[in-house]
């Protein structure tokens, strides 16, 4: 099976470029944030802390996640219900970011992850995939862009959404979640030493995808 890892921080537009390549290369589409959003959005539901780990760890024993397929769009059921309409929000996101520190929560969600790169050609995206996850993929790529860039992007995501939101403020919210997730003691983010880095800063989404389909041209 080919298996290829996209890390990166939060906005550097993994998602959108991984699904992109996913459908022209025929690959399944892994986004393994949506697993760690799941589980944050179970301890938002039940009124668990951020810090109060020992609730948190005793939450994992109760939380069950797998992933479905649907028209080629990842789903991630959480205890028999589909999550995937209420995990795409800052509240969600920024509690993933805090709660993902855990060993308990990544331990669950890596060996789901290992388990779907074994079966499929996969692109996985999220932080640890080239270091934690999937050491030995095939292709590695550390996909990065500045953070006012990243800003700009979610701002104009969430705008076109129709929701009301502060660039300052998101650029701000942008910043500490690169902060905590580089420097958590457990499997932070940080680029693989055999990965490739791009920088998204000047490209658009077509220019991201050629240049990957280069370098994944190169490696497979
Ligand atoms: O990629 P995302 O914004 O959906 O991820 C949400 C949070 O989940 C991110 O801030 C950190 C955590 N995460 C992680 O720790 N490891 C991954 N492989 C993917 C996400």
């Amino acid at each position: 099976m080919i298996n290829i890892a996209i890390d990166g921080p939060a906005g550097a537009g993994k998602s959108t470029i991984a699904k992109r390549l996913a459908k022209e290369l025929g690959y399944i589409y892994v986004d393994t944030g949506a697993m760690y959003r799941a589980m944050a959005y179970y301890f938002l539901k039940n009124h668990i802390s951020a810090e109060d780990e020992n609730r948190i760890a005793a939450a994992c024993e109760h939380v069950d996640i797998t992933i479905r397929y649907q028209d080629g769009e990842q789903q991630v059921i959480l205890n028999g219900e589909n999550v995937n309409g209420v995990i795409r929000n800052e509240e969600v996101g920024n509690m993933a970011s805090s709660t993902s520190v855990y060993p308990v929560v990544r331990k669950k969600l890596v060996e789901l992850q290992q388990q779907l790169a074994v079966k499929e050609n996969v692109i996985m995206d999220g932080r640890d995939i080239g270091t934690v996850v999937l050491p030995n993929a095939d292709v590695k790529i550390y996909l990065t862009a500045s953070s006012k860039v990243r800003a700009k992007r979610r701002y104009d995501e969430l705008t076109s959404k129709g929701e009301v939101c502060d660039l300052d403020q998101i650029e701000q919210d942008i910043i500490d979640r690169d902060y905590r997730d580089m420097n958590r003691e457990t499997s932070p983010l940080k680029q693989a030493d055999d990965a490739v880095l791009l920088d998204s800063s000047d490209l658009d989404i077509d220019g991201v995808v050629e240049k990957m389909k280069e370098i994944i041209k190169s490696r497979v």
